[in-house]
């Protein structure tokens, strides 16, 4: 659960096919910027990074942006950023500090990862006493048939007990009420995203808790893929409906 941290798995796996998750909506930082009045003295800090695909998003709207990760597979992916910088750090064992306070702080699809009383902690000693904590994540909205029946294929390779600790805590709201972070502010924005049926099976070897299985498996999972997306597809193409949200919490003063 949050309170401890989920193991996050198979990070080498998922690092190899992580270009290939649903990506942020375009207007997601400018966007953001604009709420959190982003300029060239903001210094944000991306809590379990990835690939930085936050930290490449907000980079340009700010003076300094940090990305953390524990996987030096994720990092190994990282864009070249002048005003960027990613430091290999594990939160599951300890803070992270560097002597500064950081005006912001942006978590993507990892607050599970993070130990409720670490993240508390962080928030104390380096977030700005006017920042906010960014909850980040892209997701599929409302689902036509075939991709819940690629869904309900990759629920077969999942690894339950981590998936139900995800689904815990999955909004994060918990964590940043017991942090006193409460939510100030929400962007959603919707789009049509179109895609080949070869990156919807790349997308499927993107998720941590199914990627070793469905990896081993990848010959049969794509034919099974295929097989059920086939009728759908249009001019070698398919789409759906996709959604980024940005929950932004500040202290309550
Ligand atoms: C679902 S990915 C999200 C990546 C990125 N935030 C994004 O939105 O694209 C989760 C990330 O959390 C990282 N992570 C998991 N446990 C971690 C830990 N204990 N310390 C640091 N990073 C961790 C993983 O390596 C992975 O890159």
């Amino acid at each position: 659960m949050a309170a401890e941290g989920t193991r996050y798995k198979s990070a080498e796996e998922t690092a190899e096919y992580y270009e290939f998750r649903l990506p942020y909506h375009r207007k997601l930082f400018r966007a953001l910027a604009r709420r959190l009045r982003l300029n060239k003295r903001s210094q944000v800090l991306d809590l379990c990074c990835g690939t930085g695909r936050l930290t490449a998003g907000i980079a340009p709207f700010v003076g300094q942006a940090v990305g953390i990760d524990n996987s030096e597979y994720m990092l190994s992916k990282v864009p070249e950023i002048a005003n960027a910088q990613f430091i290999i750090h594990d939160i599951s064992k300890a803070p992270f500090y560097s002597g500064q306070r950081f005006n912001h702080f942006l978590i993507g699809a990892a607050i599970q990862y993070i130990p409720k009383d670490t993240l508390c902690e962080m928030i104390e000693y380096s977030l700005d006493r006017q920042g906010a904590v960014i909850l980040c994540h892209s997701w599929w909205y409302r689902s036509s048939s075939w991709l819940l029946s690629v869904n309900r294929l990759r629920q077969e390779y999942s690894d339950r007990s981590t998936r139900h600790g995800y689904v815990g805590d999955r909004e994060g709201d918990t964590t940043l009420k017991e942090c006193l972070m409460f939510m100030k502010d929400h962007i959603v924005l919707k789009s049509t995203f179109t895609f080949t049926p070869d990156w919807l099976i790349n997308n499927q070897l993107s998720y941590s808790t199914s990627a070793k299985k469905m990896i081993a498996d990848k010959a049969n999972v794509s034919a099974k893929i295929l097989r059920i997306v086939s009728p759908h597809i249009n001019n070698g193409k398919l789409s759906a409906e996709m959604v980024s949200e940005a929950k932004i919490f500040s202290r309550i003063e």
